[in-house]
């Protein structure tokens, strides 16, 4: 079975609470039960969420010594400012795939800058919560 990291970026814990017409309703303990309950017995998900830019870029840099064989990683506002998060993502050599709950290409313009989406395989965007099934499916298949 393959083990998938699902790494989530800043308020991406605030889900439910915020703009729930651009993320949703769905809660994040709700979002990672979710993803739980539609993994079992295909693929092990490990979950990490953090507000802060130098803990995300020191989770990816753990990957290199780690037993994981793909990331599924939505930055959250650092997706459109964060040099340090691509740099450590360039490092990797296992699949990853971008996760957007919403349409960042259809907001506003500083959303469209997207500092991780060259170095991702697949990118899944403005699909909500349903882009990080979306995405293990990909990865599911895949292996
Ligand atoms: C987001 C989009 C970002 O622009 C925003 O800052 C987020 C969430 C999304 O999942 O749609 O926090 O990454």
């Amino acid at each position: 079975m393959i083990k998938i990291l699902i790494i989530n970026g800043p308020n991406l814990n605030m889900l439910g609470l915020r703009e729930i017409n651009q993320y949703g309703k769905i809660s994040y303990d709700d979002l990672c039960n979710l993803i739980k309950t539609h993994s079992k017995n295909k693929v092990q998900i490990e979950f990490y969420q953090s507000n802060i830019e130098g803990e995300i870029v020191s989770r990816v840099q753990e990957i290199i010594d780690q037993d994981i064989d793909a990331l599924i990683v939505n930055p959250g506002a650092y997706t459109h400012t964060s040099i340090a998060i691509r740099d450590a993502l360039a490092i990797l050599n296992i699949p990853k795939i971008e996760v957007h709950l919403s349409d960042i290409n259809s907001r506003e313009n500083f959303r469209k800058t997207n500092l991780i989406t060259d170095l991702c395989e697949l990118s899944i965007i403005g699909k909500g919560a349903n882009g990080y099934i979306e995405a293990i499916e990909y990865l599911y298949e895949k292996n």
